[in-house]
């Protein structure tokens, strides 16, 4: 049986069949992955049976890996590996418990975000943790044509500094040097892929206000384009079964984990993630063309 690519939502998402449960594939069938992941914006691949080792190896097939920090939340001897987990080990927590509980993009907030991540399922609630994808070329099309125009070409602030305790009320406060470290950042709200071209809404929620808008119009348009991104004709429900893993597209897609009784259950996952770029500005609208075309576009 071959590879196939199936997909599992009118706009994005595909499910990748047909291959190795160690992802242990050679370059021609990589070249078709690749291709799939570029034009569908996340793949699901079902049933893997990998080590740490292959986790990491397919990734870095991708480009060069990041390392999130900080490094404490990520799985000893394997600093690519961040472990998003509710489990402790004794008293101490093996990963970051209740990460992505919110519409965002990895890295958003920070000066290069993180391209692409590859979460892996190991152990899951029966009831919650899913996670939710919305597809963020879809949203800049549906847009209407004034607010495209007054988005294009501008960028918004987004602040670890001033929302961290908003988004991570459990965490301890930033520390006067984590501050320094994490600087506001002035992003592109629209966002050219560098490999389709095609141009993303990119506004998650580490947003705050617009440059050269005043605050208070700025911080409206914000929320409305938060609001607007995640309507749920955008949004792809993935219900995790053990042994899944997604790969998703930071630069054209937000996800959101759903919460569950974390008090009871565990939920363990295991997340490469991929080195990114400064975004892109998309100067004009380039809107993803129907799916007879995208092969052209991502190669
Ligand atoms: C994340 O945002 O990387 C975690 C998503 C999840 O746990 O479902």
């Amino acid at each position: 049986m071959g590879l196939e690519v199936l997909p599992l939502h009118e706009s994005f998402v595909a499910e990748v069949t047909g291959i190795a449960p160690t992802l242990d594939v050679n370059d021609a069938i990589f070249k078709e992955i690749e291709r799939a992941f570029y034009t569908h914006s996340i793949l699901v691949f079902r049933d893997l049976n990998m080590s740490p080792e292959q986790h990491i190896a397919f990734t870095r097939r991708f480009g060069p890996l990041h390392i999130m920090e900080p490094l404490q939340f990520n799985l000893p001897g394997y600093p690519e590996v961040m472990v998003v987990s509710n489990v402790e080990d004794g008293s101490r927590p093996k990963g970051l418990k209740r990460a992505g509980w919110g519409w965002h993009s990895d890295g958003e907030d920070k000066i290069i975000p993180n391209a692409a991540s590859f979460l892996y399922a190991i152990e899951l609630p029966p009831e919650g943790g899913d996670t939710l994808y919305a597809d963020m070329y879809a949203a800049f099309a549906a847009l209407p044509p004034d607010i495209q125009a007054k988005i294009l070409g501008r960028r918004a602030r987004a602040s670890r500094i001033e929302l961290h305790n908003v988004h991570y009320p459990h965490l301890p406060a930033l520390t006067e040097q984590q501050k320094r470290e994490r600087p506001d950042v002035h992003h592109p709200m629209t966002r050219k892929h560098p490999r389709t071209g095609w141009t993303s809404l990119y506004v998650g929620r580490w947003c705050i206000d617009v440059d050269g808008l005043p605050k208070a119009e700025g911080e409206e348009l914000v929320r409305y384009l938060q609001d607007f991104a995640v309507q749920p004709r955008f949004v792809y429900r993935h219900r995790w079964r053990v042994g899944d893993a997604v790969l998703w597209d930071n630069r054209c897609t937000q996800h959101c984990a759903t919460p569950f009784d974390d008090t009871k259950y565990r939920r363990h996952m295991l997340r490469t993630t991929l080195e990114g770029e400064a975004p892109m500005q998309a100067e004009r609208a380039v809107v993803r063309p129907a799916p007879h075309q995208w092969v052209a576009a991502a190669d």
